[in-house]
């Protein structure tokens, strides 16, 4: 299949795509867009492209010249919804990385788009493809702690906290960041939050600046348990993701620590204890690549598809109103 990535990310996130991009068998890049002249060039020098298949800016006659399947948006959340928009409505399957969008309205919009279009939207949220991620869903699946009673995530930052001062949003904790562990309560757990307590605000040693870098919140899922997750940019030791994470149910408690998993106080997983649980966004994203192109071929099970996601998206949204608002908030 023929993709043009759009945001190439030289030095950011979305170079961590090459990987999939050059070893998956079956897709080539055709195509390249970017704002900026020089990552452009980087990236065209990368994969081999004519300089006549790059651009500074999507459009039906570039999408028409490059005869492109899909796309790979890797450019900054607030123009994806554009982005989407103008590759569906020009025949493309979109890949967007997350978050879906920076608003939950422009988000439902690119999912009902997708259905109205019939074209296939995936969001790349790969984190769920880590090892201890899966391992976990299917111990819970299987039974192991029985009906689920209540979770806790908790994912630490540097006392600096996720700060992003390429753009200013108002939480980019709770969208950019918190994202991850939303959607890992559900795909985890098989449940769907109902409501959500939540706040956001910034520690004594966070200047206000680019936003709230703290938050936490309390949903409420659709079998009576309780979800709790604590993003903090804090001294206290710890990772970001998967971060750490309890979870107990009516027959035992499973437990996540630095990529190691605990069944009632017993470390049962991997063989060989883990200090930390490796990242490797590449490889990562390699499993969304792979996840979409079956999906894009006519594969029906995909992982990770606009629809699901705008699920996960829209807890993030919750927490921001519920945050402002200072009440609960139903989903
Ligand atoms: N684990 C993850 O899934 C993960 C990790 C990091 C970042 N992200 C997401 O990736 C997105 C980009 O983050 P980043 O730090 O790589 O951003 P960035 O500012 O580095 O931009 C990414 C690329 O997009 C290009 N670009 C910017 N605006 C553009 C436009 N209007 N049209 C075309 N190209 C444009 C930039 O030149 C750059 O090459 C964000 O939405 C972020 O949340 C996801």
């Amino acid at each position: 299949m023929r993709v043009v990535q759009v945001g190439v990310g030289s030095a950011t996130f979305g170079r961590t795509w090459r990987k999939g991009l050059k070893e998956i068998a079956g897709v080539e890049v055709v195509g390249l867009i970017d704002a900026s002249p020089v990552f452009l060039q980087e990236a065209r020098e990368f994969f081999g492209v004519p300089e006549a298949c790059c651009a500074s800016y999507g459009s039906k006659e570039f999408y028409d010249r490059v005869q492109a399947d899909f796309i790979i948006d890797s450019t900054p959340h607030a123009f994806h919804y554009k982005n989407a928009l103008e590759a569906m409505r020009c025949g493309l399957n979109v890949i967007v990385v997350k978050p879906m969008s920076d608003t939950a309205a422009t988000a439902q919009t690119m999912v009902n788009e997708a259905a109205r279009l019939g074209r296939k939207l995936v969001i790349a949220q790969q984190i769920r493809f880590m090892e201890p991620v899966l391992q976990l869903k299917k111990l819970i699946a299987d039974g192991v702690i029985g009906d689920i009673a209540y979770i806790q995530a908790d994912s630490y930052f540097t006392r600096q906290g996720p700060v992003r001062d390429k753009w200013y949003q108002p939480h980019p904790l709770l969208l950019e960041c918190a994202i991850h562990q939303f959607d890992l309560i559900r795909w985890m757990s098989g449940l769907e939050p109902d409501s959500v307590i939540a706040d956001a605000w910034n520690m004594p040693w966070n200047e206000e600046v680019w936003g709230k870098k703290t938050a936490i919140a309390l949903f409420q899922m659709n079998n009576g348990s309780r979800a709790l997750f604590r993003g903090l940019s804090t001294d206290q030791p710890g990772e970001s993701y998967p971060g750490h994470w309890e979870i107990e149910g009516t027959k035992g408690v499973l437990s996540l620590i630095k990529g190691n998993i605990w069944l009632n106080g017993e470390r049962i997983w991997p063989a060989e204890e883990q200090r930390e649980a490796a990242l490797d966004l590449s490889a990562l994203n390699a499993e969304v690549l792979k996840d979409a192109l079956a999906y894009f071929a006519g594969g029906e099970t995909p992982v990770l598809t606009g629809a699901d996601n705008l699920k996960s998206l829209k807890m993030a949204f919750a927490c921001i109103e519920s945050s402002e608002k200072g009440s609960r908030i139903q989903l």
